[in-house]
């Protein structure tokens, strides 16, 4: 057993009353030698900002939460049988999400160290995959507590397969990943926002924190990646990513009635994911006229 788990046994108290704070990680500036932790390794012609990954890579490992100290998994979920089967069928895409990418970054973190030339990739990535663990994890443990044996709905696997597989995959992967991220990010804001049930809002707030440093990530890497794209390969992309728009819209759409019933606006949600991307894409130096976006639809089909 680690000391971790000798000094924090589980009992009832409430989750942070067991942990040293309330709050996540310590400051990286006031870690000892930090300047030369800091000092990235020289590897030969990298395609990505070597400094600021090793950056993020500390602040990642700063930031590591265990799920079991910060959710009671042992209280009980308390609400109402309509929201509970809405809450689970939301928890349920959001686990199959979350899943995906975790099978998505095992199979191409590999290959994205290699095609950036970057062993500090190694690092970042690593510890981002740990952490979607640790989301899946979470997520199957709060889904028992509602009730519901988590199930991987396939449904949505092509999703997972569009972003990672066909010619250039790695860069493919990395702009799915930005859409991606931006839709659990706003999901996750939306879902604190209408504040469904505790504990459910207690671990939307901890994987926030998470999947906003994923888009930090990305914010770093994907300039230089597509300044590196030939118009070959920014025309696969353009197609790869229109696609799992248009299909994340479209089964968005048959969420939006038990989104209204739950405080979730389907459409208000899919419309600000676009706007997070655009504007992603605007600050990569492309507009709208690269990446043409798909209409939100009014239609609902429940
Ligand atoms: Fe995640
Ligand atoms: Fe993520």
């Amino acid at each position: 057993m680690s000391d971790e788990l000798q000094h924090n046994p589980p009992t009832s108290q409430p989750p942070q009353a067991r942990m040293p704070s309330a709050g996540i990680g310590f400051s990286l500036n006031e870690t000892p030698g930090i300047e030369l932790l800091l000092q990235p390794l020289t590897s030969t012609s990298p395609i990505v900002n070597e400094a600021k990954i090793r950056r993020l890579y500390l602040q990642a490992s700063t930031q590591q939460w265990f799920s079991p100290h910060r959710l009671n998994f042992s209280d009980d979920v308390e609400m109402d049988e309509v929201s509970r089967r809405i809450w689970i069928r939301f928890m349920t895409v959001f686990y199959t999400m979350e899943k995906m990418g975790l099978n998505v970054i095992q199979n191409m973190m590999s290959r994205a160290v290699r095609k950036m030339k970057s062993e500090e990739m190694a690092y970042y990535l690593s510890v981002q995959c740990a952490d979607e663990a640790r989301h899946v994890f979470t997520i199957e443990q709060y889904l028992k507590k509602l009730g519901a044996p988590p199930k991987y709905d396939y449904t949505y696997h092509v999703l997972g397969q569009a972003a990672s597989m066909g010619i250039y995959r790695v860069e493919n992967w990395l702009f799915s990943t930005l859409f991606s991220e931006n839709f659990a990010s706003c999901f996750l804001r939306k879902t604190r926002a209408s504040n469904i049930e505790p504990m459910g809002n207690e671990m939307c707030k901890y994987l926030l924190i998470d999947e906003s440093r994923h888009l930090h990530f990305l914010h770093i890497v994907l300039p230089d990646v597509m300044d590196r794209l030939s118009l070959f390969g920014k025309a696969y992309v353009k197609g790869s990513q229109f696609f799992i728009m248009k299909f994340t819209e479209l089964m968005a759409r048959k969420l939006d009635k038990d989104g209204k019933i739950v405080g979730i606006d389907r459409r208000e949600l899919v419309e600000e994911v676009f706007e997070n991307v655009e504007r992603a894409y605007e600050s990569f130096g492309v507009s709208r006229r690269f990446l043409p976006f798909p209409r939100v639809g009014a239609l609902t089909s429940n």
